[in-house]
């Protein structure tokens, strides 16, 4: 077993875990934290995407001793109390999911887009997706809520204090200090 201090969506986790035990299995069976989905077994969905240290990685694809030290952010952590982030407004309003089941990663993904470039063209979102399936939608929809959601970001800015989550269900965490 291997020991991890890991903050997970505001909140800080000390946690023995296998050295096996992949990110999104620590979120999920772990933590609770099942609004990360897991949507394939190779790698190629994106269904799985969460924040790691400022970065959008696939967390099926990382070990969670590699968290170890680190923040993460998921899907449960982007609103700031009622508030939804800017995203998740702008999928709801666009229409720009059916089943839902790619729609946390989409917009972990399109969230790591934006940080980086404020003012994308839809061409720039296709391509910061293309790591991310959507069985349902056929993406016109998801591009047209992610340029959406960046007009809204570059004229309100974003809600980005880590959303403290209210349901945490883990013995282990405890908020971190502000
Ligand atoms: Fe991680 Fe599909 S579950 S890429
Ligand atoms: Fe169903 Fe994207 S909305 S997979």
């Amino acid at each position: 077993m291997a020991h991890i201090s890991v903050n997970v969506d505001g909140v800080a986790y000390e946690d023995e875990v296998e050295p096996r035990l992949l990110l999104v299995h620590y979120l999920r069976d772990r933590l609770g934290l099942t609004g990360t989905p897991v949507g394939c077994d190779t790698s190629n969905c994106g269904a799985c995407t969460v924040d790691l240290n400022g970065a959008s990685v696939k967390s099926c694809s990382v070990l969670a001793v590699q968290a170890d030290g680190g923040e993460v952010t998921t899907i449960q952590g982007l609103a700031v109390g009622d508030a939804w982030h800017p995203l998740q407004k702008s999928f709801h309003e666009q229409h720009a999911l059916q089943c839902g089941y790619c729609t946390p990663g989409m917009i972990m993904a399109a969230r790591d887009l934006l940080k980086e470039n404020p003012d994308p063209t839809p061409e720039d979102v296709r391509h910061a997706l293309e790591g991310n399936l959507c069985r349902c939608t056929g993406y016109q929809n998801i591009v047209r809520a992610v340029l959406a959601a960046a007009a809204e970001l570059r004229r309100h800015g974003a809600p980005e204090p880590r959303g403290v989550r209210s349901d945490v269900p883990s013995t282990t965490g405890q908020e971190a200090p502000a």
